[in-house]
């Protein structure tokens, strides 16, 4: 590999918004979609974290806006998708990513945590894919990807709630892409496997409690888990959004794909 190839700058001219850019994924998304010429909207409901995020890029040359956004409602991602348009002009790129763990065993599930997890993993996605589609069209083409998990392709115990919503992310992107196709919009999920964030820490501590395991080694068995015996950087899972949002990806619709660094093999 040839780490002194300079990064092309594939984005330049487009507006990408990015939910759940405050910290994580959606940050290292969001550095991604900037270094390679976008401008990015960075939405979130984290406002201090979301600054970060935007004050980063602008210190390495990007250009990054910030917006505040709950994606559980409908009318904050409505106002967010219109300040996006008063301010970059278009949008040619979502990137839904914007998400929250939370585990139960079945018969502890709190109802009142279940619809909050399924009103930011699963209808915050729906209305992220509604909000930016007329923009998408009337330009003729674009991409949307949409944050699953492997969560919705292997099981874990006491996560069925944080399962069922990201594999009806998987259902939302596969449908999403039929109705865009015609109008040359790609739509795709990416699943990534464990990955290097507040939040996998937050899950080693629950679901490894529950197995009677430290964070620490639930976190060295899932690595262990994996053909390549590590965890995901943030970065990582970011080179695929950014491949799947250039024109290299253009025939690749409705797939969802595995960035698990080969955990589905064992
Ligand atoms: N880290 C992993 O191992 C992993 C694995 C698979 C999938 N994912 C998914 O990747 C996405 C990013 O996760 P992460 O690991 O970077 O976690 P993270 O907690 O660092 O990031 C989640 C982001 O979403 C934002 N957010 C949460 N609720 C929101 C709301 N209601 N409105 C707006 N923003 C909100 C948070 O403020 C934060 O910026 C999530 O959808 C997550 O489910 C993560």
């Amino acid at each position: 590999m040839d780490d002194e190839r300079p990064t092309p700058a594939r984005f330049t001219g487009r507006v990408v918004v990015v939910t759940g850019s405050a910290t994580g994924i959606g940050a290292a998304i969001a550095d991604r979609f900037a270094t390679e010429g976008a401008r990015v909207a960075c939405l979130d409901n984290n406002a201090t974290e979301n600054r970060a995020t935007v004050a980063r890029i602008a210190d390495s040359g990007g250009d990054a806006f910030e917006l505040h956004c709950d994606v559980r409602s409908a009318d904050s991602q409505r106002a967010a998708f219109a300040a996006v348009i008063e301010r970059g002009g278009r949008i040619d790129i979502l990137v839904a990513c914007a998400g929250i763990f939370a585990g139960s065993a079945i018969t502890d599930i709190p109802l009142d945590r279940w619809r909050d997890i399924e009103a930011t993993n699963l209808t915050g996605v729906l209305i992220s894919n509604q909000l930016a589609a007329p923009h998408l069209m009337a330009q003729g083409g674009g991409s949307i990807i949409n944050i699953a998990s492997m969560a919705a392709k292997t099981s874990w115990v006491k996560s069925a709630e944080y399962s069922a919503t990201k594999s009806g992310v998987i259902g939302i992107t596969r449908s999403v892409a039929m109705d865009l196709g015609p109008h040359g919009i790609t739509v795709n999920a990416v699943c990534p496997g464990n990955t290097l964030t507040a939040m996998v820490r937050n899950v080693a501590g629950q679901v490894g409690g529950e197995l009677g395991m430290t964070a620490d080694e639930w976190l060295a068995m899932r690595a262990d888990d994996t053909a390549l015996k590590r965890l995901a950087e943030p970065w990582e899972i970011a080179g695929v959004v950014a491949f799947l949002a250039s024109d290299d990806a253009r025939y690749l619709t409705g797939q969802s794909i595995e960035v698990d660094g080969g955990l589905i093999l064992s």
